[in-house]
């Protein structure tokens, strides 16, 4: 187990997540919450940080516990920060380092840069400079523009590179954490989805015991794995609830119950599709949209849980990285979508909570899902919205534009997998604008709906790009949506990237 002390860097989960590709388990803690018992700990890192180490505020977390004890690598603000508290100096560059350099290595035969090359490529993004190493300090290696590039501290297991291992420009960083955390610090290399579904399972088994829980299942990835891990541990005492909110997409409801009920578990479809047209009714902001949703979900989810006897817990499929960012040590970030399902529970709801999920990343809780047996198709889904296809309608919601807009989004989804298109893309939908635009059909003037298409690469949806699909499936495409559904009679495509456009219109 390694410990990773977060001091707010934006980089800070892609070191966990390079960290996990070692088949490492590792955890992230808030530099000011530095946990008590270290003893399941065999190494720690630390992380980069926006601020400086001069700043007054700067993050200070007390290492007397780790430094010289543990096998501990300092990343960037970490390297700095012990240069800076150790004896070492910390100033001002007159550069801002940021981007791209080449190592080069100062000291041979040192074993953090084991199977590194001499000149390997780096990625820098600092505007501090360590000026002098700490009491102890080695110098390892250096670029043109920093000299302490990277150190070490005479006897004892401490590590400090200025540079970014858990970025993919350094060409080398996941050899590097292999050298200090495998070959360094011994950590066994045991992480990997077998080993996660059999403790897993047996945690559940021993944590709930003949209780009943109950699920929530969206069709999507997360909610599914989790059920299927729960399913394994206690079988028919897991009660899956799956809500059709009328937003879904087409025959989206009926096949993937069909699915649920052919992997064995013990679910119950709920069509409230009425319901939720008629919380809508009236609704264009999209904000009040979500609201509108997120309150008829958690009416409907209360009444069908409330309905089964003696429930004891409520189960989700929360990921990691929403229970990271509950515990950034940067706060808060400003809202700029309520994005529902991360918002916790409703207060009525009393039960008590499991998330067998909780430690995983996305890519992680797909492995996990595939060891389980569970198809490809379906861990390969792209991600949905909760609220759907209400926030792919810009404007008021009908029955008639749902309807409209999942023949149109199963034209293009189709249209995606048939060109074999579909895993190249991160999310695709439809949109269904409000507003009219005239066209001409044999003889006849047509005032009909315009849609746009978007499709976008990313890896996590925090930032996006359009993809070039070829012009002959766009091609292809309008035409079929044109000429199949009734009421449209133009498609756009979408060639906004995130930032500054997001992912969804709404
Ligand atoms: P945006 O539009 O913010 O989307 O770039 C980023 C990712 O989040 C999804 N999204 C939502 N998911 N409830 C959800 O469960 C929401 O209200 C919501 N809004 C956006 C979006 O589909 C994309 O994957």
């Amino acid at each position: 187990n390694v410990l990773i002390l977060d001091f707010g860097s934006q980089y800070t989960q892609l070191i966990a997540r390079r960290v996990r590709e070692l088949n490492i388990y590792c955890e992230i803690h808030p530099y000011n919450k530095v946990p008590e018992d270290l003893s399941s700990f065999k190494a720690v890192i630390l992380s980069g940080s926006p601020s400086s180490v001069r700043a007054d505020d700067a993050p200070a977390p007390d290492l007397s516990n780790i430094k010289g004890k543990l096998p501990l690598l300092g990343v960037c603000y970490g390297a700095q920060y012990m240069a800076h508290n150790f004896g070492g100096e910390v100033a001002p560059s007159n550069i801002r380092e940021y981007g791209r350099a080449k190592l080069a290595m100062i000291k041979d035969g040192e074993a953090l840069f084991a199977n590194i090359a001499q000149d390997t490529q780096v990625w820098m993004s600092h505007s501090d400079t360590i000026a002098a190493l700490p009491t102890g300090g080695v110098r390892l290696a250096s670029t043109p523009d920093v000299s302490n590039a990277a150190y070490r501290i005479d006897g004892e297991q401490t590590y400090a590179i200025q540079f970014h291992p858990e970025v993919y420009h350094t060409t080398d960083g996941k050899q590097l954490l292999e050298n200090f955390l495998v070959h360094m610090a011994g950590v066994e290399q045991s992480w990997t989805p077998a080993a996660f579904v059999d403790t897993t399972v047996a945690e559940l088994q021993k944590k709930i015991g003949d209780d009943k829980v109950v699920l929530g299942l969206s069709g999507g990835v997360d909610s599914t794995v989790a059920a299927i891990l729960l399913h394994k541990a206690i079988g028919k005492n897991l009660y899956c609830i799956f809500v059709n909110n009328g937003l879904l997409r087409k025959d989206e409801f009926s096949s993937v119950l069909e699915q649920y009920k052919g992997m064995g578990l013990n679910v119950k479809g709920v069509d409230s599709s009425a319901r939720f047209l008629d919380a809508l009714k009236g609704l264009s902001d999209p904000e009040e949209k979500r609201k509108a949703i997120g309150n008829a979900f958690i009416e409907v989810f209360d009444d069908e849980a409330t309905s089964i006897t003696d429930v004891t817990y409520l189960a989700q499929g929360t990921i990691y990285p929403d229970v990271i960012e509950s515990v950034s040590v940067n706060g808060p970030s400003v809202t700029i979508k309520s994005h529902h399902n991360v918002g916790g529970l409703p207060d009525f709801m009393k039960l008590k909570i499991v998330e067998p999920l909780r430690m995983l990343f996305k890519d992680e809780v797909r492995r996990v899902g595939k060891q389980m047996g569970i198809d490809p198709l379906l861990l390969g889904r792209h991600p949905f919205p909760g609220p759907g296809l209400a926030i792919r309608i810009l404007g008021d919601i009908t029955a008639e534009k749902v309807q409209i807009l999942q023949e149109v989004d199963a034209i293009f989804i189709e249209g995606l997998r048939k060109w074999d298109l579909y895993d190249k893309v991160w999310q695709a939908g439809a949109i269904l604008l409000p507003v009219n635009s005239v066209g001409v059909m044999g003889d006849e003037r047509t005032y009909e709906k315009v849609v746009a298409l978007r499709a976008v690469e990313s890896t996590d949806g925090m930032t996006a790009d359009w993809v070039n699909l070829p012009y002959e499936f766009l091609q292809e495409t309008s035409n079929h949506i044109i000429n199949r559904v009734k009421g449209v009679n133009r498609v756009v495509y979408d060639i906004s990237s995130k930032p500054p456009a997001t992912i969804e219109w709404e």
